[in-house]
C-alpha cells in the first residue's frame, strides 16, 4: 500500500492508473469504513482512501482537538482490505494558505438539519470533497469514483448535488450504514461512548424505528409524531436535536398526506452525554 503525503508524491503515483475509486475519511476507521473500502475496490483498478481530519467543518466547540488520530492502525486496517494506495496530507499540504475560496452548497439542502445544528459544517465538508477530488482524480482518464456511507444522510445528499451542479466527472456511489448486532450505527465518535451509554445508544436507531412505523401504519401528522419521539427520548436523559421524517429527494418535510412509503427517510441526531450521535432509516 503506497501512503502519499504530499500533492506531488499522489499525483505521480496516480497517473499509472485510469479509474480511481476514492474514499475520503477523516481516519479513526471502523468497519462502517472499510465496507466503504471493500466496495470501492469492486469499482476502479486502484483504490484510495484519505486520511484527513479536516479543521474547516469544525465549529470552534467541536471536537477537532480531540478528534481521535490513529494513523497507524488506520493504515494496518486500509491495507489488510485490499487498499492501494492511502493519501494523508498534513494540513500545510491540503492547505497551504488560507482556503478563502469555498464552496457554498445551497441553503435549502445544506442549512437545514446538520446545516442548522452544525452552521458552516457542509460547506467545510464541500470544500474539503472539492479539494481531495482535485487531488486523487487529477491524473485520471477513465471512470472516476467516490463511495461514502449513508450513515451521513445528508453530506451524501450535499456532494451528490455538489457532484451534479458543478458537472465533475464522479460517480458517487451511497452504501448502506453498517450497525452492531444491537442495531447502533457504527460512528467514530462510539469511540468516545461508556458501555451503558453505548447500550443506551441504541435507542437513537429505536427512536427513528418507531417514527418509521408509526408512518407505514397510518398516522400522517408528522408533528405530533416528532414531538412524541423526540419527547420519549428527552425521558431517557438524551438531548434531542431532531428527530423528522423527510422526503429522501430534498430533505424537505413531506407535504400531509402527500407522501408514499419509499420515498421518505427519518432522520435523528441527539446527544447522548458529552456524544453527538446521528442515524437514519429510509422507508
Ligand atoms: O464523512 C467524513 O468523514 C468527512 O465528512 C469527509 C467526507 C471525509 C470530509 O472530511
Amino acid at each position: 500500500m503506497y501512503i502519499a503525503r504530499t500533492l506531488e508524491e499522489l499525483r505521480q503515483h496516480m497517473a499509472r492508473f485510469d479509474q480511481p475509486a476514492f474514499v475520503p475519511t477523516m481516519g479513526n476507521l471502523h468497519e462502517g469504513h472499510l465496507a466503504l473500502v471493500r466496495h470501492a475496490r469492486t469499482l476502479g483498478d486502484v483504490t484510495v482512501a484519505s486520511i484527513f481530519v479536516n479543521r474547516l467543518q469544525f465549529l470552534p466547540h467541536e471536537d477537532f482537538d480531540t478528534y481521535p488520530r490513529t494513523f497507524e492502525s488506520d493504515c494496518e486496517r486500509l491495507q489488510a482490505q485490499g487498499c492501494d494506495v492511502v493519501f494523508a496530507p498534513s494540513e500545510a499540504t491540503l492547505y497551504p494558505e488560507a482556503q478563502t475560496f469555498k464552496v457554498h452548497p445551497d441553503a435549502a439542502l445544506a442549512d437545514v438539519l446538520e446545516g442548522h445544528f452544525r452552521p458552516g459544517f457542509f460547506t467545510g465538508v464541500c470544500t474539503v470533497v472539492m479539494k481531495l477530488f482535485q487531488c486523487v482524480f487529477s491524473e485520471a482518464r477513465g471512470q472516476r469514483h467516490a463511495v461514502f456511507g449513508k450513515k451521513d444522510y445528508q453530506q451524501l445528499m450535499v456532494v451528490r448535488h455538489m457532484v451534479r451542479q458543478f458537472a465533475l466527472p464522479v460517480q458517487i456511489h451511497g452504501l448502506d450504514t453498517e450497525r452492531t448486532a444491537e442495531g447502533l450505527a457504527l460512528s467514530s465518535r462510539n469511540h468516545y461512548l461508556s458501555a451503558a451509554e453505548k447500550q443506551e445508544a441504541i435507542q437513537l436507531s429505536v427512536a427513528l424505528k418507531t417514527l418509521a412505523a408509526s408512518v407505514l401504519g397510518g398516522e400522517h401528522n408528522l408533528n405530533a409524531l416528532e414531538h412524541h419521539a423526540a419527547h420519549a427520548l428527552a425521558a431517557r436523559g438524551w438531548q434531542v436535536d431532531y428527530l423528522t421524517v423527510r422526503r429522501r429527494a430534498d430533505l424537505q418535510p413531506p407535504a400531509p398526506n402527500g407522501f408514499r412509503a419509499g420515498e421518505l427517510v427519518a432522520l435523528g441526531a441527539a446527544r447522548l452525554g458529552s456524544t453527538r450521535l446521528i442515524d437514519n432509516l429510509e422507508f
